[in-house]
Parts: C-alpha cells; structure tokens; sequence
C-alpha cells in the first residue's frame, strides 16, 4: 500500500549534514546547521550544564516519572522571567500562559496548532522574506495561511524597513506575524531599537498578532536582556503575543529539545484557560514533554551561581563568533577576494548572510566540500580560526569562476 509514497527532498538544513556526513574529502567543513562548534572544531558542553547534570544524578528524589503536559512548572516560570524580565508586568499579573515545548520548532508548532484551534479573527500567518526554512512547513502544517513580508534588502544587504512597515500595514487585520526576537535566521540582520518601535506601531494600527521566535537570546549579544528588549518593548505595550523559546543555541542543549511556549492574554483568567488548552494540544501530540534537559534548565535559572557561570560562558560563545567574523573578513581581503564584504562585520548572532548565489554555493560545496545552506549562509559558530584561509579561498573562487 506504500509503493507510491514518494521520496521525500532533503530537508534545506538537516538535510546539508547529512551531505556533509557522506563526504569523505579531509578539507570538508559543514557551516550549514547551526550549531556552535569550539575553535578545535568540537561541539561544546556548557561546564554550567556539565554541573547541573552532576546535581540531577546525585540527586537521590530524581525519577524517570511522567512530567505533566505542560512540562516542568519551576522550568516554565524562569523561562517567562527570563524572556520578559523580572520586573514584568505581564508576569505579575499572571497574564502569560507558560508550557514546555520540544525546544523552539515544538513550542511553534503548538503555538500555531494553538491559534489554529482557538483564534479566529485571522488565519493568515506572516513570516518574514526570507525567514528560516522551517517557518513555512510548520504554520502549513497547522492549517494556517502563510503569507510573506519584506524584510532583507539585497542592496544594502539590510534591512527593508520601509517595506516590513509597508506590509504590515497592508496585512489582513489580526494576522498573526512572525518576528525573530534577535539574531534574525538567515540574514542576521535585526532591526535597531527605533525600528522596533516602528514594527510596534505597525502591528498595532491592524492589530496583528506578534508571534516572536526567541531561539538565540544571550547569543546574540552576549547580553541576556539586550537580546529580549523586542519581546519586551511589545509585551510592556501591552500587547497579546505568544513567543516560542530554545535553549538549542544558548544552552548547547540542541538534543535535548528544551524550549517554551508562553501565550500572553489580556488577563489571569484567560490566561489560565489558554492554558489549559496548551496542554490540551500537547497531550494530542506527544502527551508530555522529556524532563531531562528542563531539569538543566531550572537548576541554572535557579542558582544565581550557575547562573552567573551560563552568562560568561554563553558570552564567550558569542564573542568566539565575533571574532570569526572578523578573521573571516580578514582573510578574505588577504586572498583579495572581490566585493564587499562588509556585511559580515555588520550581521549579528550564529549566521552570516554571505550573498553568495545558488550556483556559488553549488561551486562551494562541489569544488571545496564548504557545507552550507543553498540560499548562501553559513553558519559563523562552525567556523575556526584555522578554517577561514581555506573558506576565504573557496569564496574568492566561487564569486571569480
Ligand atoms: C538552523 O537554522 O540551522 C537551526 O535552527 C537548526 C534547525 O533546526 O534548522
């Protein structure tokens, strides 16, 4: 009965590891996912995390019981802390709805199977062009309607802010649109803080629904808060939103699928019903979400001495990555590379948007066995100092052949 399912097309990210996995040459460098890599080329556990799990196993009360469907309570309470702050007036008035999710592509597609069930003035999705691949497929998949807004401007390689506002105003009143917190995915280009102000406005005068994707906060920046000051700005307005959180990237939790989905109401009791039916949808899809990395997550939210230790080392990924972008420009000039390459100073967080075409990218992983995403970025965290001659070289010939 299954002769006729078709072969499925690799996945636009995952599938480019598994291109890389295959590929036996000894230069190959796969800058495709991002994931942080350390200078050695090695994935990095957090000496914070490296801690916590020592407390958990120590600790005779841990069980392998069921969590509750919408996750770890301690777990999603620091989440909403640390996504809206402390001193939030959302969180003080109980106005958020908090459920662990399977890190961020789970707590969007609860969030969208959410707004699918129970919102009705739209169901029209916008995310921005271009966005991570998996946007699309995940609000389709909820039954959603996706359409798209302007964001990256390939002239200036920044953003288009003139034609995000433009299309916000023009969108179905009470869409739902997509906004990446900081570090956008794949441009990392984000909009500064008078732009913020600007979208705010935008979203406001057709009363859209801001739905934020927080998959980088820390590792942005290195500042935890500086990297939540657009969820922020929007939730101190006043504004209904739901923002689906990772520790992916700036825990190194990436297997563990640790994430949340908070929903902010206009009140505590609908908060309370939202709730409810979070858990609902999550008890229809996977019953109830894997404990073992939340665990992680709580005890260092908790112990302002973990804590502490979290913030230098999520700084130091972050500046490793800086400074890549940095020898990467470097090198290129070195090679005289034609072009400006600018940009790669000027983008933020895990990515860089290099500008390279299809074709070019094709040259680069054909010709240099250079792994990346065929829309031309690369990730900068799965770089090395060691590597950026090599990848310079590869660039310089693929924009000269
Ligand atoms: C990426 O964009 O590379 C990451 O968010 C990993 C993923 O799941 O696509």
């Amino acid at each position: 009965v299954f002769e006729a399912v078709p072969q499925a097309p690799p996945d636009a990210i995952l599938g480019i590891t598994e291109g890389f996995k295959a590929c036996d040459n000894p230069n190959k460098l796969n800058l495709g996912v991002g994931a942080y890599r350390t200078e050695e080329g090695k994935p990095l556990v957090l000496r914070a995390v490296r801690e916590a799990e020592r407390r958990l196993l120590a600790d005779p009360k841990q069980d392998h019981e069921y969590l509750n469907m919408g996750g770890l309570p301690d777990f999603c309470r620091l989440s909403a802390q640390l996504a809206f702050g402390e001193g939030s007036a959302v969180l003080k008035e109980g106005r958020n709805a908090t459920i662990q999710g399977l890190s961020g592509t789970g707590s969007l597609r609860v969030g969208g199977e959410f707004l699918s069930r129970f919102y009705t003035r739209s169901k029209v999705v916008l995310i921005p062009t271009p966005t991570w691949a998996n946007h699309r497929f995940i609000f389709e998949k909820c039954g959603l309607e996706v359409r798209q807004y302007r964001y990256f401007k390939q002239e200036t390689r920044g953003l288009d802010y003139e034609g995000m506002v433009e299309d916000l105003k023009a969108a179905p009143e009470g869409a739902t649109v997509i906004l990446h917190a900081c570090a956008h995915n794949p441009t990392g280009v984000d909009p500064t803080p008078e732009q913020w102000q600007g979208i705010l406005d935008a979203v406001r005068s057709r009363s859209l629904l801001p739905f934020f994707d927080s998959a980088y906060q820390g590792f942005a920046s290195g500042d935890l808060d500086r990297d939540g000051a657009a969820i922020r700005l929007f939730a101190d307005a006043g504004l209904e939103l739901l923002l689906a959180q990772s520790y992916a990237k700036n825990m190194g939790l990436y297997g563990e699928r640790v994430g949340a989905l908070s929903v902010v109401t206009s009140d505590a009791a609908a908060a309370k019903r939202v709730e409810s039916q979070l858990k609902m949808v999550a008890r229809h899809m996977y019953s109830n979400p894997p404990k073992h990395g939340a665990a992680i997550v709580a005890i260092i939210l908790s112990d302002p001495e973990l804590f502490a230790q979290w913030k230098v080392e999520l700084k130091g990924m972050a500046d490793r990555i800086i400074s890549m972008r940095q020898q990467l420009f470097d090198a290129l000039q070195q090679v005289g590379c034609p072009g400006d390459w600018s940009h790669i100073l000027k983008q933020i967080g895990m990515f860089s948007y290099t500008g390279l075409t299809k074709a070019q990218v094709e040259n680069m992983t054909n010709k240099w066995h250079v792994y990346m995403t065929m829309d031309g970025r690369i990730s900068m965290a799965g770089l090395s100092g060691a590597k950026c001659g090599y990848l310079a070289e590869a660039i310089k010939d693929s924009v000269t052949t």
